[in-house]
C-alpha cells in the first residue's frame, strides 16, 4: 500500500484573528484533494525541537458537525514571539526531518518567517508560507491574514470613544499597534473618522496637533477630537517617544507614546483640555476574523497546499491586486518589513478632509 505524503503546519510570532481559518483551509484541500497527512506542530520552533506533532484531520475539525475553526481566534496549535531558535538550530531542523515530513506550511510575520526561511535553506525543507500579522508589514503582499479585523476592531472602538469624548468635551488618544509600520493606525484612523492620525513614517510635530485641535473648537465648535497613536510614531526630531524596552525574553517592546502625546496636548492647552489615553494593545489580536480574513486566509491556505503539490518551495502566497499569487521568500525579505510609502494615497485622503497625520516629508 502506497504510504500517504505527510504535510506539517505550524503558526509562528504573534497570533492574529483568521490562523485557524488557514489551518482549515489547508487540512480540507490537503487531505481530502490530495489524500495528505496533516502533521499539527504546536508552538512552531518548539514543537520541532520536541518532535511534537498532532495529527489533524477534516473530520477531527468539527464540532458534532460544526466547524468552529472558521470563525474561533487564536491559533489551536498554540504560537511562540521570540527569536531564540539560532543557538538550538541544528534541533529544529532534525525535528523536520525525524516527524518524517514531506513538507512544511508555516503561517507567520515578517521576523518569524525570516527565521524559518533560514532553517528551510539550511535543512532542506520543503516549505511554504502564508503572511499573517495585525501590522501588516509583510512585503510583496497587500494584505496579510489578520489586518482587517484588527482595522475593524480598532475602529469600532474609536466609535465607542467618540460618544464618551463628546459627552466630557475631552480629548481621547488612542495607542494602537504595528510597530514601526503605521498600516494599523491609518487605516483604522481614516475608518474610525479620527482627527489627528500619528504614524511612525510620518513625524508629527506636537505643536500641529494641539494646532488641529484648537482648530476644531475654534473653526468648527466642536470640543472633542480623537487622536490615533500607533505605537512606533516619532516626532518630527526623529525622536521615538515611545519608550523602547527590553523583556524578560530579550524581546525590544514599544510602549507608553499614548500617555506622552495625551500629556503634551494638556500641557500645551495650559491644562484647559482634559485628554484621556486608550491602550487597546492585545485586544486588537483577539477576536473573531472579519469576512475578508476568513476569505484571504481560505484562499491563502488552499494555494499554499496547491504550491506544495507542485512543488514550488521557498515561496509564499500574497494577495495582490485582488488576487492570490505566490512570490519568492527571498523577494519578500529584501523588501520587509513593509513601511506606508509617503506617496500612499490614503495619506492624502486623510490629509484632503483635514486629518493631521504628521508632516509631509519632502
Ligand atoms: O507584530 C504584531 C504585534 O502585535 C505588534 O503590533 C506588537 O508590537 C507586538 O506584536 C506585541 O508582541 P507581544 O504579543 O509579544 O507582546
Amino acid at each position: 500500500m502506497e504510504t500517504r505524503k505527510r504535510l506539517g503546519i505550524l503558526t509562528s510570532g504573534g497570533d492574529c484573528p483568521g490562523l485557524n481559518a488557514v489551518i482549515r483551509a489547508v487540512v480540507s484541500h490537503a487531505t481530502l484533494t490530495y489524500n495528505w497527512e496533516v502533521l499539527g506542530i504546536p508552538y512552531a520552533t518548539e514543537g520541532l525541537l520536541k518532535r511534537k506533532s498532532v495529527s489533524i484531520n477534516v473530520h477531527g475539525l468539527d464540532l458534532r458537525g460544526m466547524d468552529p475553526l472558521l470563525s474561533t481566534g487564536g491559533t489551536i496549535l498554540g504560537s511562540i514571539n521570540k527569536g531564540d531558535t539560532e543557538a538550538r538550530a541544528e534541533e529544529v531542523i532534525a525535528g523536520y526531518h525525524d516527524l518524517g515530513l514531506d513538507a512544511l506550511i508555516a503561517i507567520g510575520g515578517d521576523g518569524s518567517l525570516k527565521i524559518l526561511h533560514q532553517l528551510a535553506l539550511q535543512g532542506g525543507w520543503n516549505m511554504v508560507a502564508v503572511p499573517k500579522t495585525i501590522d501588516n508589514d509583510v512585503a510583496c503582499t497587500e494584505r496579510a491574514v489578520g489586518f482587517d479585523t484588527a482595522v475593524n476592531t480598532i475602529v469600532e472602538a474609536l466609535q465607542r470613544l467618540t460618544f464618551t469624548a463628546a459627552s466630557h468635551d475631552r480629548v481621547m488618544v488612542v495607542e494602537v499597534m504595528g510597530r514601526e509600520s503605521g498600516y494599523l493606525a491609518l487605516h483604522a484612523g481614516i475608518a474610525g473618522g479620527a482627527d489627528v492620525i500619528l504614524i511612525p513614517e510620518s513625524p508629527y510635530s506636537i505643536e500641529e496637533v494641539c494646532r488641529k485641535i484648537s482648530e476644531l473648537r475654534d473653526r468648527w465648535g466642536r470640543n472633542f477630537a480623537i487622536v490615533v497613536v500607533a505605537e512606533g510614531a516619532k516626532t518630527s526630531g526623529g525622536k521615538g517617544e515611545s519608550r523602547h524596552y527590553t523583556d524578560a525574553q530579550g524581546q525590544v517592546r514599544l510602549r507608553g507614546i499614548g500617555e506622552y502625546v495625551a500629556d503634551q496636548i494638556a500641557r500645551c492647552s495650559g491644562n484647559q483640555i482634559e485628554a484621556r489615553v486608550t491602550v487597546l494593545g492585545h485586544v486588537q489580536r483577539g477576536g473573531m476574523p472579519s469576512a475578508f480574513d476568513r476569505l484571504i486566509a481560505t484562499a491563502f491556505g488552499k494555494t499554499a497546499v496547491d504550491l506544495v503539490i507542485g512543488q514550488q518551495f521557498g515561496q509564499m502566497v500574497a494577495w495582490q491586486n485582488g488576487q492570490v499569487v505566490s512570490v519568492p521568500l527571498q523577494e519578500v525579505f529584501t523588501n520587509s518589513p513593509r513601511f506606508i510609502d509617503p506617496k500612499d494615497p490614503l495619506l492624502a485622503t486623510a490629509r484632503a478632509l483635514g486629518t493631521y497625520v504628521g508632516n509631509p516629508i519632502p
